[in-house]
């Protein structure tokens, strides 16, 4: 595997495996780098001859009181992790290299609607930051697949709306979330809980499953169904910011039409954010 950090050394590779007609595969990540991440590797595996890791802490999308400066960074571990995997490129840009004319004076790619609600309306600005680091690391590394977690639900709505609406020559490919044995999904900001917050955080992914089996039974008063989670949530110690029944296609409410759901949340505990999502078919 190799590590590079420039634009340059980058495009000479890439030059070189166009040459010999192999597509490229691109996993973005912000590093801190668990099973969930490796995973996306291994499904980027399925679908390209070579498979770029990017690892950059985007300043643009932490909000001015989040956790940017705190965010955990592993370079070392995330390279030996990333070589387990097989990829061929672990690409860590600076800043100056994805934003060379500075944050401030950035182009900003804005995905209206479904950046604004749930998620967005909790960390504004936030999606902005993700489709505009996105669009960038997909400049540079020109891959003809891409793949996401659907752990990050709206994350990859967002991301496959800006996509669509700017005709990039690219695919998305959405992958599992993968959870530690006991549900909780896996994420970097784990991290962050105490040992007794980590034995709490796996009702998260237990109500979210719970809501799923009521609307399975065909339970269909949705504000009944969240309100009783958030009661949930909050009593096992969580402050949860929002759970949310939407249709899976777009996160719109809810029609008669709706194929599948999907049940969202996202809650505090302690120091951490965690935010998790459970697929359910109509
Ligand atoms: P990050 O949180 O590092 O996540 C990188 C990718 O890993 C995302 O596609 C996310 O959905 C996926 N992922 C995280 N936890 C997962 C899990 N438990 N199972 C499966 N996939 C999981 O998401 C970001 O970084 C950033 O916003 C980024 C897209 C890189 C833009 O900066």
């Amino acid at each position: 595997m190799e590590v590079i950090q420039g634009k340059n050394e980058l495009r000479d590779l890439l030059a070189e495996w166009g040459r010999n007609g192999e597509h490229i595969a691109v996993v973005p990540t912000m590093g801190n780098l668990h099973g969930g991440h490796l995973s996306l590797v291994n499904v980027a595996r399925e679908h390209a001859e070579r498979v770029v890791v990017t690892v950059f802490v985007n300043p643009v999308q932490f909000g001015a009181d989040e956790d940017f400066e705190d965010y955990p960074r592993t370079f070392d571990r995330d390279t030996r992790k990333l070589r387990t995997v097989n990829a061929d490129v672990l690409f860590a840009p600076d800043v100056e290299t994805v934003y060379p004319f500075g944050l401030e004076n950035a182009t900003r790619i804005t995905v209206p609607g479904l950046s604004e609600h749930l998620c967005g309306s909790h960390r504004p600005g936030h999606f902005d930051g993700v489709t505009t680091v996105v669009a960038r690391l997909f400049a540079l590394v020109r891959p003809d697949v891409a793949v996401f977690g659907k752990k990050d639900f709206q994350q990859l709505l967002v991301i496959r709306r800006m996509i669509e609406d700017l005709s990039l020559p690219l695919r998305v490919v959405a992958a599992e979330t993968i959870r530690e044995q006991d549900g909780l999904a896996m994420s970097s900001r784990n991290t962050y809980l105490s040992d007794d917050e980590r034995q709490l955080a796996p009702a998260l992914y237990q109500v979210l499953v719970a809501t799923a089996d009521e609307i399975r039974k065909g339970q269909r008063d949705f504000e009944e169904l969240e309100a009783r989670a958030v009661h949930d949530l909050g009593n096992v110690g969580f402050a949860p910011e929002y759970i949310a029944i939407r249709q899976s296609a777009d996160l719109g409410m809810p029609g008669p039409s709706c194929a599948e759901f999907v049940v969202l949340a996202a809650a505090q505990l302690g120091a951490a954010r965690l935010i998790d999502n459970v697929l359910v078919s109509a």
